[in-house]
């Protein structure tokens, strides 16, 4: 069907500058329709939280926006320019950087090496610079202010908040700008939440634009400037988080074919 867009697919709900967009995107597999004709934009600076109920759509819209996944049908823009995002590698050389919910950090490793896994800083352009590297890691670490023992610790000595908080200076030690999170706090304790949910509020205000996917309610209210609702691969709402409720937002989530499998 191609017809009128839906009234709020095209226009985002917000007057910053829109630094990515996703336009009309589409994604199949085989019978299942991942995503139908969304479009979804990020602010300069700004929290997105994306919402939906399990199998909504939300992690192949963040494959789409790394490179893992092409899209069917549907465009990418960064500052305005169309972009075919290839790979992920081309997603960080665009400043668009990701954190998956399983943080593929290498435990036997310490902190300053996961930091940099296939990008180390190298002199004679083939040794890993591990003198750089680790003052590279502190300067990251430091930038993010969270309480990491020591860039030398090994990264399975960690906490989960840790891990996030690694996971998250890796995403930036690459320049990256734009900071998409898949669940960052899923699988974290009260206290560990608190300290990611801070690093993301001081990332914010370092100026980076952040999608970030939440089941927690709780969490997308204190954080997210805006707030997207998919359903069954489609997007049904976009808010301003400061214009509605969680009984709203919720209510968009489950919408009223609640229970359905198709
Ligand atoms: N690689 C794949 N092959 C086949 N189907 C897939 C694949 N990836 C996702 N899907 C399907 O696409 C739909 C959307 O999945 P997706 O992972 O994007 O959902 P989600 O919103 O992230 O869900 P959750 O909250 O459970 O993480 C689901 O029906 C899922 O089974
Ligand atoms: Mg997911």
């Amino acid at each position: 069907m191609s017809g009128m867009p839906a009234a709020d697919a095209a226009a985002p709900l917000t007057d910053r500058r829109i630094i990515l967009s996703a336009e009309g995107l589409s994604k199949h597999y085989g019978q299942v329709t991942a995503l139908d004709d969304v479009s979804l934009a990020i602010g300069e600076g700004e929290i997105v939280a994306l919402v939906g109920d399990n199998g909504a759509g939300k992690s192949t819209m963040i494959s789409i926006l790394t490179g893992l996944v092409q899209p069917d049908a549907g465009v990418l823009r960064l500052d305005g320019e169309e972009v075919l995002i290839e790979s992920p590698r081309h997603a960080q050389e665009l400043g668009i950087a990701t954190v998956f919910q399983n943080l593929a950090l290498v435990n036997q490793r310490e902190v300053a090496a996961n930091l940099f896994l296939g990008r180390e800083p190298t002199k004679f352009g083939f040794i890993v610079d591990r003198r750089r590297m680790v003052e590279q890691a502190a300067e990251a670490v430091q930038r993010l202010r969270v309480g990491l023992p020591n860039v030398r610790a090994l990264a399975g000595d960690l906490s989960g908040g840790q891990r996030q908080a690694v996971a998250v200076a890796r995403a930036i030690v690459g320049g990256g700008r734009v900071l998409l999170m898949d669940e960052p706090t899923a699988a974290l304790g009260v206290r560990e939440t608190r300290r990611v949910i801070e690093f993301v509020k001081e990332l914010r205000a370092q100026g980076m634009s952040i999608l970030l996917i939440s089941h927690n309610m709780q969490d997308v209210f204190e954080l997210a400037d805006r707030v997207v609702i998919f359903r069954q691969g489609k997007k049904v709402g976009e808010r301003v988080i400061s214009e509605t409720s969680m009984d709203e937002v919720v209510g968009l989530i489950v919408g009223n074919s609640y229970g359905s499998e198709a």
